[in-house]
């Protein structure tokens, strides 16, 4: 019989949104008549914008021509995506980046879950902790994190994100290859500012270590000064490579859309300790794993780098936002304590004393019919916090503060 890949086996139940998909259905099904309103998993649920649309439109019909048919696109995307998003996302902001550092993908999630696959089998990685489980359970499937005990793996540097240090995670005390960090922060909604990323880059250069920058909700940063790239940090080039997404940003969630910067500058050591530039690396495992984003979607993705197009994806932005002051101020008057949710979509909440997060999972489920996520599936300083998306509708978010409201009193 074939032998299997044994880390798999070692990997806790399942994915965190399985699961709570799975005992939201389970309820669902037990209680026909609830009107749940789920505020959980990160996903859109506003429309395509018209531009994009249109962009779709328009390619899906030269698709349907002879003479405009296209088949295999290039494997890193299409010259007028890479330029649109050198141009708009970089250059309109100071930073420089190279026609062939842009890798046009299906999603962020793939990105930060495939690139694991360019770093040795003994690398050290560090994560913030509570973290997006896909840094997490990518590696673990590749067999560098280790052994799972009590919620933590043995071979992981977790660096604790909690109210207590502001949610800034503290630098690795011992050494560490590489480094995930999310920005605006998922699933806390917390930012980091120039100087507190800034030590991060300062310190990965000092320590020959790399950044993965996930940067898929920095279409949310409205504070002033708050970076949305971790490029605009002096140095990050050598040492930082940069994943986003048009899922939150354009409403792509089910479209799928990304990209992901590896700057020539970022370098790894083969085993005679000679540089390796990571961006030839990541080119050969696309060009051999990946066969490009759809021609129509790659349109539908330029679409939101015009001027029309950010215009309407920024009032959808807008409106999200919105939602997450009416969760953030809605919580807050209901007497609980909130992070996150002014720079990002995600508010972050402590739980009421004596409850466990899944406790509270259940207790919001059944009492107020509002799914959320529980904050422990996201690692264990997560423990004892909750997390509340802000992309349901403004209606269906306002009602489930109401229904929070009356239940805490
Ligand atoms: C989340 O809820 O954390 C995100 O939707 C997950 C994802 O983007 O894959």
């Amino acid at each position: 019989m074939l032998k299997i890949n044994q880390n798999y086996l070692k990997l806790p139940g399942s994915y965190l949104f399985a699961e709570t998909a799975r005992r939201t259905k389970e309820y669902q099904a037990a209680h026909p008549e609830a009107d749940i309103i789920r505020l959980g998993i990160g996903d859109v649920t506003q429309p395509l914008v018209p531009a994009v649309v249109e962009a779709m439109r328009g390619a899906v019909e030269e698709m349907g021509r002879r003479e405009t048919f296209r088949g295999y696109g290039p494997d890193f995307g299409y010259d007028f995506l890479v330029n649109a998003i050198r141009e708009t996302d970089y250059a309109a902001r100071g930073i420089d980046i190279a026609y062939d550092e842009v890798f046009v993908s299906d999603g962020a999630k793939c990105d930060v879950g495939n690139i694991q696959e360019l770093f040795s089998s003994d690398a050290v990685i560090a994560v913030t902790d509570p973290v997006y489980p896909v840094y997490v359970d990518s590696n673990a499937m590749a067999g560098r994190a280790g052994e799972y005990a009590d919620g933590r793996w043995s071979r992981l540097v977790y660096l604790p994100c909690n109210a207590e240090n502001g949610f800034v995670p503290p630098l690795p005390e011992s050494r560490v290859d590489v480094v995930y960090l999310c920005y605006p922060n998922n699933p806390t909604g917390t930012v980091l500012t120039k100087e507190q990323l800034k030590r991060f880059v300062d310190w990965a250069r000092e320590n020959g270590a790399l950044i993965i920058f996930d940067a898929a909700y920095k279409a949310f940063v409205t504070t002033p000064g708050i970076p949305l790239s971790i490029y605009e940090i002096e140095g990050a080039r050598e040492v930082a490579i940069e994943c986003c997404s048009y899922s939150k940003t354009a409403g792509f969630t089910g479209t799928r859309c990304a990209y992901t910067i590896v700057p020539h500058e970022v370098k790894g050591a083969d085993e005679n300790g000679a540089a390796v530039e990571l961006n030839a690396l990541w080119k050969r495992r696309m060009a051999t794993k990946f066969n490009g984003v759809s021609y129509p979607v790659q349109r539908a993705a330029a679409a939101t780098h015009t001027p029309e197009g950010q215009r309407q994806i920024k009032s959808v932005i807008a409106g999200y936002l919105e939602n997450a002051r009416v969760i953030r101020e809605g919580l807050q008057a209901a007497g609980f304590t909130v992070f996150g949710g002014v720079d990002s979509p995600y508010v972050w909440l402590k739980v009421p004393e004596g409850m466990t997060s899944w406790d509270f999972f259940d207790r919001l489920l059944d009492e107020c019919r509002v799914v959320g996520t529980p904050g422990s599936g996201f690692g264990p300083s997560g423990e004892g916090y909750f997390r509340l998306t802000a992309f349901n509708t403004l209606e269906k978010t306002q009602e489930a503060l109401e229904r929070i409201a009356a239940w805490k009193k």
